[in-house]
């Protein structure tokens, strides 16, 4: 029986008032979630929260890494730095860096190696975009951004990392896949995994991403793929996110 885990990814978003409230209010139900609790702050505020957070169950990850030790990278981060920071888990392959910063799926593949190696877990993000649905290319895009890390890292680096669907035209639009449109797409990514460890498919969580709320949650994490959520929006409000928990 895989866990569940529920992720909140806060993007840019916050301030050190308001990232104080919100730990805060996590902090007060997270312990009755089913769920696993994960949030991923803005790298400035990973120390700050990474205090709040000690001597509870929640977990802390960043929101991106660099594929480099050390040396002359400005503005980047390490997975070593993320580490002595606190974090447990990454995110690596976000759509809106994938769209916003052109990452490719060799480069995402290359971060969930830097965080591997730090002892990091991944959380590994793919996801199609509304034309490429269109289309009818989910499944290749998909396991294309999948194959590029598994060809990268092996698959038996999916046994220390999480996957997450994120169809991008479901990111921030309150357009969630539905259940069914989201299962299947799971699925698929399963039999991907499938194809070079049944054992590995079987014990890899996925996550679903994309206007998950307190009133779709339970439905979607009731699918037989679906082993939890990677939240935005919802996560910025501790009642909100703490309702998607409880479906866990
Ligand atoms: P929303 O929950 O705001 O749609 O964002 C999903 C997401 O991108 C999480 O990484």
């Amino acid at each position: 029986m895989r866990k569940s885990l529920v992720a909140g990814n806060w993007k840019m978003n916050g301030s050190s008032a308001s990232i104080e409230e919100l730990v805060a209010g996590i902090l007060a139900g997270a312990g009755s979630s089913p769920a696993d609790v994960l949030v991923c702050p803005p790298h400035v505020y990973l120390a700050q929260v990474a205090a709040a957070l000690s001597g509870s169950n929640v977990k802390l990850g960043a929101q991106d890494v660099s594929v480099e030790a050390s040396g002359a990278f400005t503005g980047d981060v390490s997975a070593s730095m993320l580490k002595e920071m606190g974090c447990s888990y990454v995110l690596v392959g976000h759509s809106e860096r994938r769209a916003i910063h052109g990452e490719s799926s060799a480069l995402v593949a290359q971060k969930f190696v830097a965080a591997q190696n730090e002892g990091l877990i991944s959380v590994l993000c793919v996801g199609e975009t509304l034309e490429e649905r269109e289309a009818g290319n989910t499944v290749a895009v998909v396991s294309e951004q999948f194959e590029a890390v598994l060809d990268l890292a092996g698959i038996d680096a999916m046994k220390k990392a999480v996957l997450a669907y994120e169809p991008v035209w479901a990111i921030g639009t309150g357009k969630t896949a539905s259940a069914e449109q989201a299962q299947e797409v799971h699925a698929q990514l399963r039999a991907v995994a499938a194809a070079r460890s049944v054992e590995v498919a079987g014990g890899m969580q996925i996550l679903y991403g994309g206007s998950v709320k307190p009133s779709n949650a339970a439905e979607l994490f009731a699918m037989a793929d679906i082993d939890g959520g990677l939240i935005g929006g919802a996560s910025l409000q501790a009642e909100d996110f703490l309702g998607i928990c409880a479906a866990g």
